[in-house]
């Protein structure tokens, strides 16, 4: 019987429940069409429409566009078998065609609100152009800057780094994923893969299982918590033993301590890597290691379509297995309601991409996530009526940059760049002269002369120095963490010019940046901030806009610090001044910048400590709330950061870690109450039998402005 013949079948009967739709599909499939839904891959047109068409597929990704989507979806749906639809997905990072700041920028909001409207906005878009599932967010804890891919997630801290992810996939995912503007997330890349040696990508990582548990493992967590539907697992080695073939963390953690339902798919071709790792000697035994790990999907890899079929004839995986892969897979295809909503409407995409609001949020986003490293004697914020602004530096007048890594179907040309953003913004008398001074890269110093003629000649310069877009995200790792090429004799040569110079980094890393902490009289962290970055540069050092990021990992002095982060362990002999004591004896102890840090228009008072009760059972809670004050003159927001240390521990404890945090709007003189509410979520870490316990004994409280600016100490105890 055709598939068009004879009564419908349950399955396609949208009245009927997921799971029955799955089972009744499910006992309709042949092997070679359970192992098609298994296989992904990118477009290559010649290649895919036959496989579609034979059932083989069951994911494309990178095919973007109404028409385009919904002319392959066709053949799925109408020419295969059981017309099982195809699902969609692309790299949706920071935005789909309106590109918001990058995913680390938006860490430094501190504000887990505006990643869940970021991410919303970006479905709209996507699913408009008929994407499906975007392979985000990035929830890789990252304290090596030198790895590229610090710049998509959300930095350093495991607590930080749970409520972005938990934010974001709430933000793709909506309410339902039947809806037409939401998509699947998708957590990546599991686990520990920020952990790489040296910063160096796809590197092996070989981290404790305590460790695995108390930093690495928690955003995931999160993550799944929020319902995410799939996940990804990651190209590394995770202690000899590859993550995606990792029964381990696939299977014991992932399915069984958390009970996550959704379906894992590779990273790309990392089942196929398997065979590079030497864990597996063929490519049939790269499949059969990944499928029985729980890796449910092949990304791009061709490993499950050419060697499963074989191994389940010859035994040596179950079709069971491939049943479990695939009833998961099933599921979200029928969640998403891509057996009834099958094609995109082709007149969607007009009327969300790029609309107003989501232009005006990419800006509000962008102001937000900035970070004001400095601000030497307030020369920020700058008078608009300025007589002559020097706008100088190689990124000044750029627009692909400030897209950042991972900028999907965003286009140079509509990124408003710094120098159009201060054009925009200043006087019509202000006289705006322009020099780039020097490349990103490359040693030339024929503009510099130019250049500081020009900041001579002004009121101020405004230096804009950083990184180009392909230098942080995927393999975008460096040796040096310092400004590339000759950037820092720009800055240098500008500043012995005497005239007052700020510094603004378009950048997608901490980096090193110690001469301009020191002679630069005011720096703002912009990131690479997407399309609407240079007005809402400008907004900030104009003072339209007073700045309240804050850092989400730590500025190290110079790469030779790295590791650095703030929450480390204290050891046996903390640095002193004393000689045999944990430090490097060129250097100081502290960071550039610290974890946490960043600089206001105003000032916040902080007062009125209160922990009750000051005793509890591990079952308890306690209560910490604060007053904060703007004593300043003008409207900000603190970002009020709750960390705890734990004095004693059956094993050793970190100084402190964030356990709370909120970022408050106050009006010059406005004062509110601030309060916390921790237990065993906060308090509990991994003890020497490899439990989450929570332990009796004293708790540090330190309340303030950043990791290092701590304003109100207290204690309780947990008896
Ligand atoms: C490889 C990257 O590691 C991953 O993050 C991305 O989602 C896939 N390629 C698909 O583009």
């Amino acid at each position: 019987m055709k598939p068009s013949e004879g009564t419908k079948p349950l399955y396609k009967d949208p009245s009927q429940c997921v799971e029955a739709r799955v089972e009744d599909l499910l006992g309709r499939m042949t092997l070679e069409e359970k192992i098609g839904q298994m296989c992904q891959y990118t477009k290559y047109p010649e290649r895919h429409e036959e496989l579609v068409r034979a059932g083989k597929v069951g994911s494309l990704f990178n095919v973007t566009g109404a028409e385009q989507t919904n002319e392959v979806q066709r053949i799925a749906v109408e020419q295969s078998r059981l017309g099982i639809p195809l699902i969609f997905g692309l790299d949706v990072i920071h935005g789909y065609s309106t590109i918001y700041p990058i995913p680390l920028a938006m860490a430094s909001s501190w504000d887990p609100e505006i990643a869940k409207k970021a991410a919303s906005m970006a479905a709209a878009e996507a699913s408009s152009e008929g994407i499906h599932w975007t392979f985000a967010p990035m929830v890789d804890i990252a304290r090596d800057p030198r790895w590229g891919r610090v710049a998509e997630g959300a930095g350093e801290d495991p607590y930080l780094g749970s409520a972005m992810a938990r934010a974001s996939v709430e933000g793709y995912q909506g309410e339902n994923l039947a809806d037409h503007d939401t998509i699947v997330a998708c957590p990546k890349h599991y686990v520990a893969y920020g952990g790489a040696e040296g910063g160096r990508d796809y590197n092996t990582v070989e981290v404790s299982e305590r460790t695995l548990r108390d930093v690495y493992l928690p955003p995931f967590k999160a993550a799944v918590e929020a319902g995410a539907g799939t996940l990804m697992s990651a190209f590394n080695d995770l202690n000899g033993v590859p993550a995606s073939a990792n029964r381990f963390t696939l299977k014991t953690v992932l399915r069984e301590e958390w009970g996550f339902e959704g379906f894992v798919v590779s990273d790309w071709n990392s089942i196929g890597e398997l065979v590079s790792h030497g864990t597996a000697g063929t490519r049939a035994q790269a499949g059969k290691e990944a499928v029985k790990a729980g890796v449910d999907m092949d990304m791009e890899g061709n490993v499950y379509q050419t060697t499963l079929a074989r191994l389940v004839e010859e035994g040596a995986v179950s079709e069971e297995t491939v049943d479990d892969a695939v009833r998961r897979i099933l599921k979200i295809k029928f969640k998403l309601g891509l057996f009834e909503s099958i094609y995109t409407d082709t007149g969607l995409a007009a009327k969300v991409i790029q609309c107003n609001e989501h232009i005006e949020a990419a800006r509000d986003f962008a102001r937000r996530s900035m970070v004001l490293l400095k601000n030497e004697n307030g020369l920020l914020p700058l008078k608009k009526d300025l007589k002559i602004v020097a706008v100088i530096g190689p990124l000044t007048d750029e627009q692909d940059a400030l897209l950042g890594c991972w900028s999907c179907m965003g286009k140079p040309e509509d990124v408003v760049t710094v120098l159009e953003g201060i054009k925009n913004k200043v006087s019509e008398e202000t006289e705006v002269l322009h020099a780039k001074g020097c490349d990103i890269q490359g040693d030339s110093t024929e503009g510099i002369k130019d250049a500081a003629d020009k900041a001579k000649a002004s009121d101020v310069a405004i230096v804009v120095v950083g990184e180009s877009r392909e230098m942080s995200g995927e393999a975008g790792c460096r040796s040096s963490l310092d400004l590339p090429g000759i950037q820092e004799k720009l800055v240098r040569d500008v500043c012995d010019t005497g005239v007052p110079v700020v510094m603004v980094l378009l950048n997608g890393r901490p980096m090193s940046i110690s001469y301009s902490a020191e002679h630069v009289p005011a720096i703002l962290e912009a990131w690479h901030p997407g399309i609407q970055g240079g007005n809402a540069v400008a907004d900030l050092i104009f003072g339209d806009f007073n700045p309240g990021g804050r850092l989400p990992v730590t500025f190290p002095r110079t790469v030779g610090q790295v590791p650095i982060y703030y929450s480390h362990k204290n050891t046996g002999r903390p640095p002193t001044s004393l000689l045999y004591t944990s430090k490097y004896i060129d250097l100081p102890s502290t960071p550039l910048f610290p974890f946490g840090h960043g600089l206001s228009y105003t000032q916040f008072d902080y007062s009125n400590l209160m922990i009750s009760p000051k005793r509890i059972a591990p079952e308890g809670k306690v209560e910490i709330s604060l007053d904060v004050k703007n004593v300043g003159d003008r409207e900000g927001d603190e970002v009020v950061q709750l960390y705890l240390r734990d004095l004693v521990g059956s094993v050793t404890r970190p100084v402190k870690e964030l356990k709370g945090f909120k970022r408050i709007a106050l009006k010059s003189g406005e004062k509110t109450t601030v309060k916390f509410v921790v237990g065993q979520e906060q308090l509990a870490f991994v003890n020497r039998g490899m439990k989450r316990v929570m332990e009796p004994g004293t708790f540090e409280v330190m309340v303030g402005g950043s990791s290092e600016d701590v304003k109100l100490i207290g204690d309780f105890e947990v008896t």
